[in-house]
């Protein structure tokens, strides 16, 4: 007799080899005494299909999906969430009775990340998003659920805010500019855009940043972003990496396939000891 068999999780991507999710869920699997493994899985650019067909041979039960395939399982997914809908892409998978469940935690993780880590009240707050890419796309509809004042959309391409502050504009007070005409101090300040990658930092005024401004890099990296650093020498003294986005949209996930929520602290700490 072999034992009971272990329930297969991963992440797709490409290139996945610097992910932290198979460290993150097996943490969260420790702690809440799940038997799964969870694979990093390297899909070559046009395999996306044939890596999941493989990964559903293996017995696979779901998927974590990350760049650049989040769109490509957004149009396999045979249901979809609403936040997922909302954002276009989808970041988890769940084979389930006949079907492929496709949902988005992205935005979710964002939103707990800044709620119940960072203790910041959204809920009236003025609230600058930089960036009009896929990741401000799942962005938007957690932000604007939790009621801020204003929600603005600055991108170096004004024309892709435009169209998402059109697209989002029945949920929420949401609009749309270019960096350079941006007025007034925000309360949080989001950078959604991949100018960290570069080095680069989007060209905002220093006036939308106050001592009380929370700046936030979805990025993550050892040390701070080149945007974080910028926020710091303008005067910004709450700051905050995509750690915690990280951890929190995979707990997410995990309650999706499990139905447990882990306690993402000790995962989160653990997660910064070994960035730092
Ligand atoms: P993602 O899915 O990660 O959001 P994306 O859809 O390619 O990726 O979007 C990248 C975002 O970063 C866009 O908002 C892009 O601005 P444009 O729409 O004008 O291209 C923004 N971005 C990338 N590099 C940037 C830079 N150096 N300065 C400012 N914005 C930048």
């Amino acid at each position: 007799m072999t034992g009971k068999k272990v329930d297969l999780y991963g992440v797709v991507g490409h290139p996945v080899g610097h992910s932290r999710s198979p460290l993150i869920h097996r943490l969260f699997a420790e702690q809440t005494g799940q038997r799964m493994d969870y694979v990093p899985i390297d899909a070559a650019p046009g395999q996306f299909l044939e890596a999941l067909a493989e990964f559903r041979r293996r017995g696979g039960q779901g998927l974590n999906v990350t760049l650049p395939y989040k769109g490509d399982a957004y149009r396999f997914a045979t249901r979809l969430t609403s936040r997922s809908e909302a954002a276009e892409a989808v970041n988890t998978l769940c084979w389930r009775d006949k079907e492929v469940l496709g949902d988005n935690t992205d935005g979710a993780g964002l939103v707990t990340d800044l709620t119940a880590n960072l203790g910041f009240a959204l809920t009236n707050s003025r609230v600058l998003l930089l960036g009009a890419g896929g990741a401000a796309r799942g962005a938007i509809a957690p932000l604007l659920a939790h009621s801020p004042a204003e929600l603005v959309i600055a991108n170096r391409t004004v024309s892709r805010a435009h169209d998402l502050a059109k697209r989002f504009s029945v949920m929420g007070p949401v609009s749309a500019t270019g960096f350079g005409d941006l007025l007034g101090v925000f309360d949080l300040i989001i950078n959604s855009t991949s100018a960290s990658l570069a080095g680069e930092i989007p060209p905002l005024p220093a006036t939308t940043v106050s001592s009380k401004t929370l700046c936030y890099d979805m990025m993550y990296q050892k040390g701070p972003t080149t945007f974080l650093t910028w926020a710091g020498m303008q005067g910004a003294t709450i700051i905050a990496d995509g750690t915690g986005m990280l951890v929190e949209q995979a707990a997410e996930s995990f309650f999706l396939w499990r139905g447990v929520r882990p306690d993402t602290g000790p995962v989160l700490r653990e997660i910064r000891r070994r960035l730092s």
